[in-house]
């Protein structure tokens, strides 16, 4: 979801101005995704290097988190998604953890549209992370396979990413699902995240629809 702050300075607007545009936007491009039978999203609201921003942005960002569980949840509910955290919760408030963590609980079992929200996530953290779990689990080397590693990682079960959409026109993967994006396809929208839209959301797929996926094989 990039491109919230040069959207908000743009406008003359301070940046968290911007993210809270952005937040607007994710509640449209939701409702597009369950509107199109699109099963799984996934949000890249916070990085681990997002914490090295201005402490008033990274305050901000954490009250939008809240806010969106606290006026969003019964809403979100209703329409029958499931909520997922990726990343490390432990470096976010008890508070903050506690809501998230109850929101994941609430929705488990609805079935309309997983959405992961990954927040203090990190591509490289998440494989050390599920390495960790790894030798924690006390699996031996050669039991180590791709399954396994997946079946560690934040996502878990759920399958690799078709298509990956950054926006703002941004070339650069920023440490997002760097072991799921293995074969994902990629979208590059020319606007900022707040002004990506269902027209942007479907030209994305309908070019995505055109690619010739070959996984490394030969057709
Ligand atoms: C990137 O734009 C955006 C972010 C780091 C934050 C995205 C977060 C939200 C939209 C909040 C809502 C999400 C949830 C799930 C609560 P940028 O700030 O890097 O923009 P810039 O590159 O133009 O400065």
């Amino acid at each position: 979801m990039d491109g919230n702050g040069r959207w908000a300075k743009q406008r003359g607007l301070p940046r968290l101005a911007g993210h809270r545009a952005g937040t607007e936007n994710l509640r449209r491009i939701l409702r597009a995704c369950v509107e199109l039978g699109i099963k799984i999203l996934t949000l890249y609201a916070f990085s681990t290097e997002n914490w090295g921003r201005p402490e008033a942005e990274v305050r901000g960002l954490m009250r939008i988190l809240e806010d969106v569980i606290d006026h969003e949840l019964p809403e979100l509910h209703k329409e029958g998604v499931q909520l997922r955290h990726l990343g490390d919760l432990s470096r976010i408030s008890k508070k903050l953890q506690t809501k998230v963590l109850n929101a994941v609980e609430m929705t488990r079992n609805n079935h309309q549209l997983i959405l992961n929200v990954a927040f203090n996530y990190g591509g490289r953290a998440e494989i050390i992370h599920a390495v960790q779990e790894i030798v924690r689990h006390g699996h031996p080397a050669e039991e180590i396979d791709e399954a396994l590693v997946s079946k560690y990682l934040y996502t878990g079960s759920l399958p690799d990413p078709d298509l990956i959409v950054r926006t703002s026109g941004e070339l650069r993967i920023s440490n997002f699902l760097l072991w799921q994006a293995a074969y994902a396809e990629y979208y590059i929208a020319p606007v900022f995240w707040p002004d990506f839209d269902k027209e942007e959301l479907c030209k994305a797929l309908r070019l995505f629809c055109q690619r010739d996926r070959r996984f490394g094989l030969v057709k």
